[in-house]
């Protein structure tokens, strides 16, 4: 398989499993090329990328268009707060009159679960979802996935957990996904009130006990609590969050064997994740960042139909 099956990247869920390992291995050549002293080639000098910002991001964002310039692309770069958007312009007749200046690709954040479903309807460009409010994040399960196989090999029976606020949280859904169509067990943590219901019939576990999860796992991938999308409390206070749920070092400390620690950023230090966890040799955070820029590159690459011989 050369191609993808599909002409966007909206989500995981529509991807087959040779969908990820096409992109993942596209990444691999990637990544050898960003860490060459030149690091740009010239494959897609003839197609030009917006970037449609319309909720907060560094890493993605940057990344993105990073990729986009390694790969000698136009890009245009939008941000919602300083748009049009402003004097009441839709979000279709936003992106129309931008693909009216001869845009071929639109990466988008947005904070309505479903708004580049509604765009690809609409639309002839390629629209690659760069995280659609609390739905799916699939560049960053696509990056997660490569930086797991990078450290610890093929993901295939490897035991992944993910702990924290799972119900609001799009790099849970997408890894979920990810995860189980590469063939790894998945297992969550966190309060009840931050577990959907019915989350199970995805084909995943969920233990309450931190200790008991950490001890279970590989790999634990680890969410931040994302104050600003919960309407109401769903627990205490964050010093009890991070007493029930906060991976620390006493906690990976008392287990049997070293797990690899992930957090897709930006970090609450001290909530989910204390700084001698995040800063020790365990943990591949910056590793994801790195890689980010990789999977982006062959997502790019491979919607613009081009192949590597
Ligand atoms: N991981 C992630 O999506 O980070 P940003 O919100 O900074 O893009």
């Amino acid at each position: 398989m050369s191609q993808l099956s599909t002409k966007h990247l909206l989500g995981i869920k529509d991807l087959k499993a040779d969908d990820l390992r096409l992109i993942l291995s596209t990444a691999q050549k990637f990544k050898e090329i960003i860490n060459r002293p030149i690091k740009k080639v010239p494959t897609l000098r003839d197609i030009t990328v917006a970037n449609l910002f319309f909720e907060n991001s560094t890493r993605t964002r940057v990344s993105f268009e990073l990729a986009q310039k390694r790969l000698s692309a136009d890009v245009v770069n939008f941000s919602a707060s300083a748009s049009s958007v402003k004097k009441g312009e839709t979000l279709l007749d936003t992106v129309n009159n931008i693909l009216a200046m001869k845009v071929d690709m639109v990466v988008m954040r947005h904070p309505s679960p479903g708004a580049p479903h509604f765009l690809a309807k609409h639309i002839n460009a390629n629209i690659i979802n760069a995280g659609d409010g609390t739905h799916e994040h699939p560049t960053q399960a696509l990056l997660d996935a490569f930086s797991i196989e990078e450290r610890i090999g093929n993901l295939e029976g490897k035991k992944v957990l993910i702990v924290g606020d799972i119900m609001h949280s799009r790099v849970a859904l997408s890894n979920i996904f990810c995860l189980k169509k590469l063939g790894a067990e998945v297992k969550l943590c966190g309060p009840p009130t931050l577990i959907p219901k019915d989350i199970e019939s995805l084909g995943i576990s969920v233990e309450l006990n931190i200790q008991k999860a950490l001890q279970w796992c590989d790999v634990a991938n680890v969410l931040r609590i994302q104050l600003e999308r919960q309407q109401t409390k769903y627990f205490p206070s964050l010093r009890e969050y991070a007493n029930f749920y906060g991976v620390n070092m006493e906690r990976l400390n008392k287990l049997e064997k070293e797990i690899l620690i992930l957090h897709p950023g930006p970090i609450n230090r001290g909530v989910e994740i204390t700084s001698d966890v995040a800063d020790s040799s365990q943990s591949i955070i910056l590793d994801q960042v790195e890689n980010g820029v990789a999977i982006r590159m062959a997502v790019l690459f491979l919607l613009a139909n081009r192949t590597i011989d």
